[in-house]
């Protein structure tokens, strides 16, 4: 079935409703600032849990606080959903992405900008973004978990392929000044992930400021904090919740044992070279 909601451009799929090819061409000469600060990742990974991590940190930090929701203090960088003039921005300006590197503007690299890039396990990233495609009008509404495992490993979802996302990425990371995190690493130890941003943003924070963070971040806090919930998203453009679980494991509820054997296989396949470890039990 052809997706009518994706548009490929340069070999990647977009959310046709949020950019243009022209928008993303733009980016070529998006003037970058050493001070940028960019959180990379594959949809579905933990960007709106970073996103309030490097929020809150900048702020403790004296960083500006008027906005009125992350999403606008740290927009996406591709999607065109807020009329805004970056340009006209106080450093350290944020910005949320899920590209490839040869996508991004070139000045990321160039400047010595730092990139956060955070992966989740494949299972889960599966899940979530399974979960996240129903009832979002943005997206094709899977027929089954089945026939959505099926696009989401094809590369035919928003994002194209996860496997060649953490690919590129890592491929070409000394071409970047970049930390790569995990969402399990963030699950099982926020202080510790909270500490390692910190150090890698140059912040030097109290205990106490950090101690504010990781609460801040919790799954609890977030899910209450209108700011960083998501809930400012129309119900009509998303009907479901971006704070949904926040936990390892929750695949083992939907896959079938052929289902998680065809994961481990195509892992195998394309990033066993990479010799990375996911956690996801
Ligand atoms: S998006 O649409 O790409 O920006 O989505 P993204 O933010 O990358 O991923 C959403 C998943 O992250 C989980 N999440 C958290 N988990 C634990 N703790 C905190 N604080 C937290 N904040 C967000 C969110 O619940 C989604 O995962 P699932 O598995 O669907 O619950």
């Amino acid at each position: 079935q052809i997706n009518n909601h994706l548009f490929k451009y340069k070999n990647y799929n977009f959310i046709k409703d949020l950019t243009t090819a022209k928008a993303i061409d733009l980016l070529q000469s998006f003037e970058v600032r050493d001070s940028d600060i960019y959180l990379v990742t594959y949809l579905k990974s933990g960007t709106i849990w970073a996103q309030q991590i490097i929020i809150s940190i900048c702020e403790l930090d004296g960083g500006p606080t008027e906005y009125l929701n992350n999403s606008e203090q740290m927009p996406w960088l591709e999607y065109k959903i807020h009329d805004a003039d970056y340009s006209l921005r106080v450093s350290p300006r944020l910005f949320a992405s899920h590209l490839t590197p040869v996508l991004m503007p070139p000045g990321v690299k160039d400047q010595k900008a730092k990139v956060i890039y955070v992966m989740r396990n494949p299972k889960d990233n599966i899940i979530s973004y399974y979960h996240f495609s129903c009832g979002n009008s943005n997206m094709k509404t899977p027929e089954s978990f089945d026939g959505f495992l099926e696009d989401y490993l094809n590369g035919n979802v928003p994002g194209s392929s996860w496997f060649d996302h953490i690919r590129e990425w890592h491929l070409n990371k000394d071409q970047y000044n970049i930390l790569f995190l995990t969402y399990e690493d963030m699950i099982l130890d926020l202080k510790a992930a909270v500490t390692k941003i910190c150090s890698f943003l140059g912040k030097n924070l109290s205990e106490e400021a950090i101690k504010q963070v990781v609460e801040k971040s919790t799954f609890k806090t977030m899910k209450k904090d209108p700011k960083a919930n998501y809930e400012f998203i129309p119900k009509e453009i998303f009907s479901g919740t971006f704070m949904r679980k926040g936990q390892i494991g929750d695949w083992k509820n939907s896959f079938t044992v052929a289902q998680s054997e065809r994961v481990d296989k195509m892992l195998q396949e394309k990033l066993g070279d990479l010799s990375l470890k996911f956690i996801w039990e």
